[in-house]
C-alpha cells in the first residue's frame, strides 16, 4: 500500500473539526445541570410509585465522547433483576413526567421524549455485575460505560469525537437497521486499539479483511473458532463480553465505504469528509430530462404505511426490497440496482433500476443432455405444452426448447404479484398497505410526486447520479 499521507494537512483539518465538535465549558455545565435536575425528578417519581432504581446517565455523555451540538441523552433506569413487567411500570411513571414522547422499541421497551431542547431516551434495564448475567442487551451498557471511562483520557476522547464525526459525515455512523454502520461504542474501541483517529484510518486504508480486533487480547491470537461463530465482515470483540461482536451491525458495504474513504482522506484531507455539503436534488427540469432519457429503466414502487418505529420499518423495507428483487430476477429481469427510501412519516418508496422494463417474448430453455434418461419426459412435456413456441431441438449435447415467457413487462409482473403480496413473502405490515396504496411508476412518471417531495427528489437524484460525495 502506498498511501501518500499528508500529515500536516491532516492535522490542520482535524484541528478545524475539533473546534466544532468538542463541547465547551458552558455546554458541559448546561448538560450537567440539566441531567442532575432530571435525575432527581425521576428518582422521586419512581420512589413515589414504590419503585427503587438507580438513575444513571449513560452513553456518550457519561463517557465524554459526545459531539457538541448533539442533544441526545441516554438516561438509564437501573433496576434490581426481576421480570420484564417492571419495565412497563417504569415507563408508565416516566410518561406522567413528559409531554412529548414515543414508546419505541424493536427488542427492548424504552421511551423517547423531548424535554426542553434535549432528546432523552429513558431506558429501563437490569443491574448486572457481569455480562454473563444479561437479560437483554441494554444491560451491558453500564459495563461498557465504566470500561470506556476507565480507558479513555481527554486526548483519546477527542480522537473518538473525530472518528464519530468522520463516520457521520460519510454516512456510516450508527448501528441502527437503517444505517448498518459503526456505533459510538465501536468507535471508542477502535480508538483504544489504534490510539488515534489518523492511525485508525491508516489501519483501515490497508484493511485486508481477515483480522479480528481484540482490544483486551481475550483470545490470545486464537481466532479460528470465534471467527466461524461470529461470521461477519468486521469482528471486534467486546472487552466485557468476549462472545459478542461489537461490529455485528456493520454491513459489507459500509466497511467498504470506510476503507475507501480512509484512503482518500489520508491522501487528500478535506473538511467536507466530516461536514459534507447538504445534499440537493437535481432541478426539476434536469431530473425530468434525465428520467426521460435513461439508458436503463427506473421502476418506483410508492406506498403509504402507518408510522412504525424506525428499526422495524427499515427491517421491513429492506426485506421487501430483497423479496421484490428476487421476484424480478426469478422472471429473468435484469436488476441493476435497488434501494429503499422512507420519510419515516408514512410515505415509502422502493426503487429498482432495470436493464430493461420489457424483455423478449420467448426464451430458450435448456433441457437434459441427449444421452440422459430424462429426454423422453422432457420431450413429452414440451411438445404438448401451451407455452412452447419452438418445439424441442438438439443443440450439441443438449435438448433445448423455445418457451413463451410468463411476463414480458416487469410492471405487469409487479402489479400481479404485489397487490396481494402475502404469497410472495412481503412482510405482514405491508401486505395491506400494498393493497390499498401501492403505485408503480416508471421513469418520468414519478415527476408529479417528486416535485412535491424534495426529500424523495434528492433520493432519486442520488440514485441516478450515485457518485460518492467525497469523490471530486
Ligand atoms: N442504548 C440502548 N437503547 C437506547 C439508547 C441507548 O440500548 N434506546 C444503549 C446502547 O446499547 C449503547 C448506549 O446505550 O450501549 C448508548 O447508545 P447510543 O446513544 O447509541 O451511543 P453513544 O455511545 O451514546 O453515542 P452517541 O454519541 O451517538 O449518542
Ligand atoms: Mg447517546
Amino acid at each position: 500500500m502506498n498511501v501518500n499521507i499528508k500529515e500536516t494537512e491532516i492535522r490542520e483539518v482535524c484541528e478545524k473539526v475539533l473546534d466544532k465538535i468538542v463541547p465547551n465549558g458552558q455546554k458541559r455545565e448546561q448538560i450537567r445541570r440539566f441531567t442532575k435536575h432530571l435525575n432527581n425528578r425521576v428518582t422521586k417519581k419512581l420512589q413515589n410509585a414504590g419503585i427503587s432504581a438507580e438513575i444513571s446517565v449513560q452513553g456518550s455523555i457519561a463517557k465524554d465522547t459526545w459531539l457538541a451540538g448533539d442533544k441526545d441523552i441516554d438516561v438509564f433506569i437501573i433496576l434490581p433483576k426481576s421480570t420484564r413487567e417492571v419495565f412497563q411500570r417504569v415507563l408508565e411513571v416516566i410518561k406522567t413526567m413528559v409531554q412529548d414522547y414515543v414508546i419505541a422499541y424493536a427488542e427492548h421497551p424504552y421511551l423517547k421524549a423531548t424535554i426542553e431542547d434535549y432528546e432523552i431516551d429513558f431506558v429501563p434495564s437490569f443491574q448486572i455485575q457481569n455480562a454473563k448475567e444479561i437479560v437483554s442487551s441494554v444491560d451491558r451498557t453500564p459495563l461498557h460505560t465504566s470500561y470506556i471511562k476507565e480507558k479513555l483520557n481527554q486526548e483519546t476522547q477527542n480522537e473518538v469525537r473525530l472518528l464519530k464525526q468522520f463516520m457521520r459525515g460519510i454516512g456510516i455512523y450508527g448501528a441502527e437497521i437503517k444505517v448498518q454502520g459503526f456505533s459510538g461504542y465501536l468507535c471508542e474501541l477502535l480508538i483504544l486499539k489504534y490510539q488515534s483517529f489518523i492511525q485508525t484510518l491508516m489501519k483501515f486504508s490497508e484493511w485486508q479483511g481477515s483480522n479480528v480486533i481484540d482490544v483486551e487480547n481475550l483470545y490470545k491470537g486464537q481466532y479460528t473458532e470465534i471467527k466461524k461463530k461470529l461470521n461477519a465482515p468486521l469482528i471486534v470483540i467486546d472487552p466485557i463480553d468476549s462472545v459478542r461482536n461489537v461490529a455485528a451491525a456493520v454491513s459489507q458495504e459500509n466497511l467498504g465505504e470506510f476503507i475507501i474513504t480512509s484512503r482518500t482522506f489520508l491522501e487528500n484531507p478535506q473538511i467536507s469528509f466530516f461536514f459534507p455539503p447538504p445534499r440537493k436534488p437535481l432541478s426539476t427540469s434536469a431530473l425530468n430530462t434525465k428520467l426521460s432519457h435513461l439508458d436503463f429503466e427506473l421502476i418506483i414502487l410508492l406506498f403509504q404505511s402507518k408510522v412504525i418505529i424506525p428499526d422495524i420499518l427499515w427491517g421491513q423495507l429492506y426485506k421487501s426490497l430483497r423479496i421484490i428483487r428476487r421476484l424480478l430476477i426469478q422472471y429473468d429481469f435484469d436488476v441493476l440496482k435497488s434501494k429503499a427510501w422512507s420519510n419515516e412519516k408514512g410515505t415509502n418508496a422502493l426503487l429498482f433500476g432495470l436493464g430493461s422494463r420489457y424483455q423478449s417474448q420467448t426464451k430458450k430453455h435448456v433441457g437434459p443432455p441427449s444421452m440422459s434418461k430424462e429426454v423422453t419426459q422432457f420431450l413429452t412435456k414440451y411438445v404438448a405444452a401451451e407455452s412452447t413456441v419452438l418445439d424441442p431441438w438438439l443443440e450439441g449435447s443438449r435438448w433445448v426448447v423455445g418457451v413463451k415467457r410468463r411476463y414480458v413487462d416487469a410492471v405487469s409482473l409487479l402489479n400481479e404479484k404485489l397487490h396481494d403480496s402475502k404469497a410472495v413473502g412481503i412482510p405482514k405490515q405491508f401486505v395491506d398497505d400494498f393493497k390499498v396504496s401501492l403505485q408503480i411508476k416508471v421513469n418520468e412518471e414519478i415527476m408529479e410526486y417528486i416535485t412535491l417531495n424534495k426529500e424523495l427528489a434528492t433520493f432519486v437524484s442520488d440514485f441516478l447520479v450515485g457518485r460518492p460525495k467525497w469523490l471530486r
